[in-house]
């Protein structure tokens, strides 16, 4: 309890910046659950740093905020500086997130951190047992193939599957839930490409699960038993609010990684 209260804020906002959407709610820490409606705003196009950052910025006014502040990326993070930028403007590559988001926020309390460990990070505090228990990856199946490795709930940052080569092409390039709608391709259809990329990952990393997140585990039960690899795989609890959550709970602790 004194570590809550002197370490900890009972809420901070959380963002999830995805290629399509900026997303964020006031997180409550002790449920996971929203303290607010959410928000959504169109991510600028270009994603430069100085629109999204600007989109954020917005975000915070319109939910009238001035606490703790966490952003999820779709890049990894180093020491708050963005070292990719998969589906944002390539400009955020070098960028200083944590810099650039206190300029814009006129705040200093804020954690940037990759957006499937933050998802990750919230299915940990608040999901089901299975990503907290022995060498797990969790995954999120979205405009990309986000990756968050933990073992007994730990996490090791910054792992980037949805780029590993699978066959002659890299993950998410044939099994993310974009390409599924790009090309129209059907639950069994796109399935068997899911089943191709988990086959390679159990090959090479043998984890005691898979629990993948993302929008389209909200249908998991249209897809995931049409799955033969041999690895569990479990759909994630807290679906497309985990990014929010785990953005929320890093501000929260000040990770920054
Ligand atoms: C990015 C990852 C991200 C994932 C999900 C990938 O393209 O490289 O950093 O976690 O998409 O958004």
């Amino acid at each position: 309890m004194l570590a809550r209260m002197t370490n900890r804020s009972p809420r901070a906002l959380g963002i999830d910046v995805g290629g399509s959407g900026i997303k964020g709610a006031v997180v409550d820490l002790d449920t996971g659950e929203f303290a607010c409606d959410l928000i959504v705003i169109p991510t600028p196009q270009p994603a430069t740093p100085d629109a999204v950052a600007a989109a954020i910025a917005d975000l915070a006014r319109r939910a009238s905020w001035d606490g703790p502040v966490g952003v999820a990326l779709p890049s990894v993070i180093k020491d708050q500086v963005a070292l990719s930028a998969a589906n944002v403007d390539p400009a955020w590559v070098g960028t200083n997130a944590h810099e650039l988001l206190a300029r814009h926020l006129g705040t200093a309390s804020i954690s940037v951190l990759n957006d499937a460990d933050a998802a990750g990070l919230a299915e940990v505090a608040f999901g089901g047992a299975a990503v907290r228990d022995g060498a797990v990856i969790f995954l999120t199946f979205g405009t990309g193939i986000g990756s968050a490795f933990f073992v007994d709930g730990v996490l090791f940052p910054n792992t980037e599957l949805g780029h590993m080569t699978v066959g002659n092409a890299e993950a998410e390039h044939q099994a993310s839930s974009a390409v599924k709608d790009r090309l129209g391709l059907s639950f069994p259809q796109w399935a068997g490409r899911v089943d191709t990329v988990l086959r390679e990952f159990e090959r090479l990393f043998n984890p005691a699960a898979f629990i993948v997140g993302g929008g389209i585990s909200e249908d998991a039960d249209a897809w995931v038993p049409l799955l033969t690899v041999d690895t569990p795989v479990i759909p994630a609890t807290l679906r497309n609010r985990a990014g929010i959550v785990g953005a929320a709970m890093a501000a929260a602790v000040h990770l920054t990684p």
